[in-house]
């Protein structure tokens, strides 16, 4: 049982071999937005009030139209089956049991039908990225939705794939087939290499009718250029029309783009600098959710992500207008380090962290959280 999501880091970086550890654990150029995610929310401070008489918090909540027993899901984590065998349906697993939702990225490793069939897909959410093959780009949808997802999220960070130091110098998403370096760092993590090479999902499958590679180490290397560097508005205006459900925009940061979400008729934005992973210098989500608050009125469900690793982060993000939370490197911690139960120590962690410091702030629930908003926190005038 890992009891923060430090150890858990520590424990991941043990169990899997250097280049996978770094993949996850690294962002783009200098690391800066990385940086700046976590400096970010250990900066706000909250004003607790005391002597509430409340004594209990119901975290319940509902986040693009799924109910959650925390607002917490799971951000899409490109290849995570990577980190332990049964990958991303052991992640849905635990999260279904934690009663949170996932959003399953479009280079999961388990294709969207298996995790469909694995769990309640109602509690599953699926991450597109708009690729150059509008074809390509359609049948995917069509199969998420066949499968019985409702909430699609598009990633728009995501134009061209910066210098990730880390990948660079271990020769990862370059090498189209498993380097002497690279094997070799696999060959000091036996265990986690014995689990590999017995299973039989070692693609992403999703992409596998698309014949974009025969192997991983060819898809990594190919999903860079597949990806629309291009893509505009109004190609969210033609996902607009094409899926009935709940649409989502995933790694917005700025005021005047949440006010353009509402008005492409969208149901929601993740704020989101990629986890420090595209734009490195871009500012931390949270340092602008106030604003994008702001701008969206009442109308845009707001989610955020990047450098939560707290229950009590998520208490602030929900004070700064937040109605949930996504959390990436955390769960790929945890499947790393335990596989399902990994994933489900880390969720309960976060569980336990929001109950304890929203009684500890002198708020009973959500709905109470999000009214009072800033009121619970000490904002620097200074800046
Ligand atoms: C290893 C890794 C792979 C990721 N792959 C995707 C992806 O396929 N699609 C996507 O929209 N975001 C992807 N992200 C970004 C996450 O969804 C999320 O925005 C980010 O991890 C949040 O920051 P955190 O890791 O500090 O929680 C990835 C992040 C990591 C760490």
């Amino acid at each position: 049982m890992v009891i923060s999501v430090e150890d858990a880091r520590h424990e991941a970086r043990r169990r899997v071999p250097r280049w996978l550890f770094d993949y996850v654990d690294g962002g783009a150029g200098a690391e800066h937005s990385l940086g700046r995610n976590l400096s970010a929310l250990a900066g706000i401070g909250f004003l607790p009030s005391v002597l509430s008489g409340a004594g209990t918090a119901d975290t319940g909540t509902t986040l693009f139209g799924i109910a959650h027993r925390f607002p917490v899901a799971l951000a899409p984590v490109g290849m995570a089956g990577m980190l332990a065998p049964g990958g991303e349906i052991a992640a849905a697993m635990a999260a279904a049991r934690a009663g949170i939702s996932m959003c399953v990225s479009h280079f999961a490793l388990a294709s969207i039908e298996d995790i469909a069939a694995a769990v309640d897909p109602a509690g599953l959410m699926f991450q597109l990225y708009i690729f150059r093959d509008r074809a390509m780009t359609r049948d995917m949808v069509g199969r998420a939705w066949a499968a019985g997802v409702r909430t699609l999220v598009v990633t728009v960070d995501t134009p061209v794939t910066p210098l990730r130091l880390r990948d660079a110098r271990n020769g990862f998403r370059s090498a189209t087939r498993l380097s002497g370096r690279l094997a070799g760092q696999c060959l000091l993590r036996p265990r986690w290499l014995h689990g590999t090479l017995r299973r039989p999902d070692r693609i992403i499958r999703n992409l596998e009718p698309y014949g974009m590679g025969q192997t991983l180490f060819a898809q990594a290397a190919a999903i860079g250029r597949a990806i629309d560097p291009a893509i505009g508005w109004d190609d969210i205006a033609a996902l607009r029309d094409l899926w009935k459900g709940r649409l989502i925009l995933k790694g917005i940061l700025r005021p005047d783009d949440t006010a353009r979400a509402v008005s492409a008729g969208l149901d929601g934005v993740i704020l989101s600098n990629h986890g420090g992973r595209q734009l490195d210098g871009a500012v931390s989500p949270v340092e602008t959710l106030a604003a994008c608050r702001d701008a969206a009125g009442s109308g845009l469900d707001i989610c955020v992500d990047g450098g939560f690793r707290h229950g009590t982060d998520v208490v602030k993000a929900l004070a700064l207008g937040a109605q949930g939370v996504l959390i990436g490197r955390p769960w790929a911690y945890g499947l790393a380090t335990g596989g399902m139960s990994g994933v489900g120590d880390i969720l309960t962690l976060f569980h336990t962290g929001i109950q304890t410091g929203m009684i500890l702030l002198g708020t009973p629930d959500i709905a109470d959280l999000r009214a009072r908003g800033r009121d619970h926190l000490h904002i620097d005038p200074a800046g």
